[in-house]
């Protein structure tokens, strides 16, 4: 496989829709971005000027829509873990309206697709006028949020046409992954030091592509499940919350299934009432510290009538599972276990005889407030 570069490549070929074709080209979107932002010799390729700018400031504001929004998510934890600057992800259009108090050294990253969303567009007016350093994490160069921030780094994910966003999502993840381990290794943090994000970002490669490789398991259970399905859940803790939340959009934006993504933990305090004979519940577990407690969750759900199926890495999986990731960093475990969900979603859509590339009432790109 490879990426395509122009519009004009953008062809489905023989795949019957986008989101498939998308999805498939994941693991090439991951070598792309190896090649891109580092050197052979494990340094990186990212401008030290944005660098500095970075660790000049006090606190990270992420700001975004959507997938996006649920990879600024994960990028809080890489931020904070390899480069230590405190993090916080906000939705555009709240934080447009309803500003945080700001740290004294703000720094924005804007994570946008299309680089055209109005809702982060406006955000990054106000910080323009208010004289912040930003930048856009962007699939477009040129696009009106590159041109206006600060800073920019391209995604190299190639066009993303169907409207569910797929590759951008898991490329936005790996720039974060890249961006936090410069930074980190820049200050001399030995976790950054330690995180050899060429070889890492490889390995999620070679998952991504077992994973893609075994679709036709994933469109089974899709039937099984989810053909027929009114309401279903993703939960997870942690990381894997941040992933089942997108996991969670993905399933209800094409399928029109209602579905929640949901802290494993947190279902208990009422939401578990929605719970009934046969409801999907789609647990992601890849995190050692949080297994048995999501493993609990799973036992309450399953008391309740739940249909349960299991998203576990292959180190904490069991025989019964239905979904088992490669193993992968620990921190970049979204990357393999979106992809299944993703499968999930467009072989519900497809059962259902929906439009997949094309769901109703959704843009690719939302140009208005
Ligand atoms: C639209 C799309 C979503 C996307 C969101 C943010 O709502 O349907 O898939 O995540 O916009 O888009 P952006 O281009 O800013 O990432």
């Amino acid at each position: 496989f490879h990426v395509d570069e122009d519009a004009s490549a953008s062809e489905k070929g023989a795949y019957e829709h986008f989101m498939l074709k998308e999805i498939d080209e994941q693991p090439a979107v991951m070598h792309k971005l190896v090649q891109e932002y580092t050197n052979e010799d494990g340094s990186m390729k990212i401008d030290q000027d944005l660098i500095n700018a970075i660790e000049d400031a006090d606190r990270l504001y992420i700001v975004a829509a959507g997938t996006s929004y649920h990879a600024g998510l994960v990028g809080h934890e890489l931020f904070e873990k390899f480069a230590k600057i405190p993090t916080e992800v906000h939705v555009a259009s709240e934080f447009a309206y309803n500003q945080p108090l700001l740290s004294k050294k703000p720094f924005f990253i804007f994570l946008t697709q299309s680089g055209e969303t109005a809702d982060s567009h406006q955000v990054l007016t106000q910080v323009n006028e208010a004289g912040y350093p930003s930048l856009t994490i962007t699939n477009v160069a040129n696009s009106t949020l590159s041109r206006e921030a600060t800073y920019t780094l391209l995604l190299y994910a190639g066009p993303e046409i169907a409207v569910a966003s797929t590759k951008a999502y898991t490329a936005q993840i790996a720039v974060e992954a890249l961006l936090a381990k410069a930074l980190g290794v820049d200050m001399g943090y030995q976790e950054a030091k330690d995180f050899d994000v060429r070889k890492e970002l490889s390995i999620v490669a070679n998952g991504m592509q077992e994973l893609v490789d075994e679709k036709h398991d994933i469109e089974k259970l899709a039937q099984k499940y989810l053909a027929k399905a009114r309401n279903a859940f993703y939960i997870g803790r942690a990381i894997d919350y941040d992933t089942a939340i997108e996991a969670a959009l993905k399933l209800k934006e094409v399928s029109y299934i209602q579905t929640e993504g949901f802290a494993a933990g947190e279902l208990k305090h009422g939401t578990i009432a929605l719970i009934e004979e046969g409801t999907p519940v789609i647990s992601i577990i890849t995190d050692h510290t949080i297994a048995s407690h999501t493993r609990s969750n799973e036992e309450e759900v399953v008391a309740r009538g739940a249909n349960v199926i299991s998203i576990v890495s292959k180190d904490l999986a069991k025989d019964t599972d239905q979904i088992v990731l490669p193993t992968v960093h620990p921190l970049l475990t979204s990357l393999v276990a979106i992809i299944p969900a993703q499968l999930l979603a467009y072989y519900a859509s497809e059962q259902r005889g929906y439009d997949v590339d094309k769901p109703r009432n959704l843009a690719k790109s939302v140009t208005v407030e």
